[in-house]
């Protein structure tokens, strides 16, 4: 047994020069070991850091053969002397010290771990969420796990001052109108009933709202079952917002500053007040509601300089109201043919469809080649370049298409360009809202309105004379927030009044049992009094993976489900027996 009273006196990354003389105990993992022959140099980690401990053949022989048999990953306690180092390790805070250990206690073997435990790790994705349990212990994933906290710790922070409540809202509950798959519970004392997990808690927070709770939020666990990317998990975490007697410029104002404050609490960065893009300009310019603007680069149109040629591809579009625009690619006029070849095939990918890429090059020596040569002069060349500011050794890149495909694929192509020729700094922040978001959409299939957001959203005052002759272009009081081209915030002032709320359900066609049976009893409680509210949530896994530097949420999420929403740590979803599915009255097909 180990003489200590206590399994350490310090933590791992905490001793330094001061210490020098002093005895102490610590606790951690044997990390890594390097014998020399009459010394053995232990690394033990833990959270904090790594500490280096000597054993001298010498002075203790005995300890120093016990030191040699540990393992990866054991677990041990040790005591002595902090020690300066002779040769200094400036990477590790650390690094002047070491113990000269007189005291050594295995607190708990382990077997050779399937990859090592460093950033650098030599385990594939697939064998570290399968021990992610050991993936949690490699200091980045640490650090990624502490950052999340350390922002819930700013965000709780800001919203308490602000008098916002915290409030916990159920998991079992009834479908929520969010638009994707729900994931369904059972019920054992209902059989044939189920539950709905939450895709959000919003109709709870309006009613909340309802019940007067004036300000609320909730660090919420939200389900989806949709199909998975990188940015979307079947399990997420959402920094869920609602207010009372607020209009949208309240919300913006109360959210940038909690964004501000979290960025400035965490990180120490001041971001700069945000823009507010209204959805049609992003559109527009940037062919995305979630632009990136750490770089310019914008959509250019060019239907009004390119007619009057004998170019089919151009007549037929302008012809049938479709849209010619283009993007500058500054410097890059002397991209090769394999490169004009890739951007091609880049466009006519299955998922944009682009019947091809245009190109005018506009060299250097003031010459113009173009894939349209036949048709237009280098005059006319000129011409179309100087009306969107391309000049010599840029390169112009066309789509022709109808018009939202074509800013679709010419955003998607702005993106792509910026990834080939690092446009983006990697250490930019760009963070704004997008606003005016449209109210409907049309119903891929049918062309018939469908919610862009949620049918709860308020229609823009301006645009309430659309609402029966052209709904879909009516804007919604709704917003979402953008950082670095990620949607990582969505909101809008709600309706707390009962007429508009029937209307709109009227508009989305929900026949009078569907609305009774989805949200009858919000309806209900509308009639007793809502106040005019409005909120947003926060999708925190995003906005933490770039925080983070993550390249998707599963890096920053403790036990994350693979992209077929598998845990593949807990082999989830499993198989029940026949005895737990009759419980709940549940037959398989
Ligand atoms: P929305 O559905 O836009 O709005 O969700 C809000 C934010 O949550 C994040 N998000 C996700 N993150 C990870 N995985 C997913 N599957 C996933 N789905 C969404 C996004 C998104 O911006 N009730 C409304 C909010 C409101 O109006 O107050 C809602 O849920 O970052």
């Amino acid at each position: 047994m180990h003489s200590n009273t206590f399994y350490r006196t310090h933590t791992c990354g905490e001793l330094r020069m001061q210490s020098v003389g002093t005895t102490v105990t610590l606790s951690g993992w044997m990390h890594r070991s390097r014998d020399l022959g009459g010394m053995t140099f232990i690394d033990l980690r833990d959270r904090h850091g790594i500490t280096q401990l000597v054993f001298n053949m010498e002075s203790n022989a005995a300890l120093c053969e016990m030191a040699r048999k540990l393992g990866r990953e054991f677990v041990i306690c040790a005591s002595g002397v902090v020690t300066e180092r002779s040769s200094k390790n400036a990477q590790l805070p650390t690094g002047d010290i070491e113990i000269i250990v007189d005291k050594l206690e295995i607190l708990n073997a382990a077997e050779l771990p399937p990859f090592t435990m460093d950033d650098e790790t030599d385990g594939g994705e697939e064998l570290r969420m399968r021990y992610r349990y050991l993936d949690l212990r490699r200091p980045q994933m640490q650090q990624r796990l502490m950052l999340r906290a350390n922002m819930l710790k700013a965000v709780r922070e800001y919203l308490d001052a602000e008098g916002f409540v915290e409030v916990e809202t159920p998991n079992l509950i009834k479908s929520t109108p969010e638009g994707a798959r729900d994931f369904l519970v059972p019920s054992r004392m209902q059989p044939g009933l189920f539950y709905a997990l939450p895709q959000s808690p919003q109709i709870l927070k309006q009613l909340l709202m309802v019940s007067g709770m004036d300000r609320y939020y909730q660090i919420a666990k939200c389900f989806r079952d949709e199909d998975l990317r990188g940015d979307r998990q079947p399990e997420f975490t959402q920094i869920d917002c609602e207010m009372s007697f607020v209009r949208q410029e309240d919300v913006w104002n109360m959210f940038e500053g909690m964004t501000k404050h979290v960025f400035k609490k965490v990180k120490n960065i001041d971001l700069p007040d945000f823009i507010r893009l209204p959805y049609r300009d992003a559109m527009k310019y940037y062919g995305s509601d979630k632009p990136d603007l750490r770089f310019d680069c914008k959509i250019q149109d060019l239907n009004a300089v390119v007619g009057g040629s004998e170019f089919g591809v151009f007549n037929n579009v302008l012809a049938s109201n479709g849209l010619v625009a283009g993007i500058v690619a500054k410097g890059c006029s002397e991209y090769s043919r394999k490169q004009i070849d890739e951007l091609t095939e880049f466009v006519k990918a299955p998922q944009r469809g682009a019947g091809g890429l245009i190109y005018i090059k506009f060299s250097q020596d003031g010459s113009v080649k173009s894939s349209m040569d036949k048709f237009f002069t280098p005059e006319q060349l000129m011409a179309i370049g100087e009306s969107v500011g391309a000049g010599k050794g840029d390169l112009l890149v066309i789509v022709a298409d109808k018009e939202k495909k074509t800013r679709k694929v010419l955003g998607d192509l702005r993106l792509e360009m910026a990834k080939r020729e690092n446009w983006i700094d990697k250490n930019a922040w760009s963070v704004f809202w997008v606003v005016d978001m449209p109210l409907f959409e049309p119903d891929e299939e049918t062309g018939e309105p469908i919610f862009a957001h949620h049918p709860f959203c308020s229609p823009h005052p301006d645009d309430f004379q659309y609402m029966d002759s052209d709904p879909l272009r009516v804007r919604a009081q709704s917003y979402d927030m953008v950082m670095n081209g990620n949607e990582i915030l969505s909101g809008s002032i709600r309706i707390h009044n009962k007429e508009l709320q029937e209307k709109i359900f009227k508009i989305l066609g929900f026949s009078e049992e569907e609305k009774e049976r989805r949200f009858g009893f919000m309806v209900n409680a509308f009639k007793y009094g809502a106040p005019p509210h409005g909120g947003c949530a926060f999708g925190f896994d995003r906005w933490v993976m770039l925080m983070a530097g993550g390249d998707t949420i599963r890096d920053v999420i403790p036990f994350p489900k693979n992209n077929n929403g598998r845990d593949m740590m807990m082999d989830a979803p499993g198989e029940v027996d026949n005895d737990q599915l009759r419980i709940v009255g549940v037959k398989l097909l």
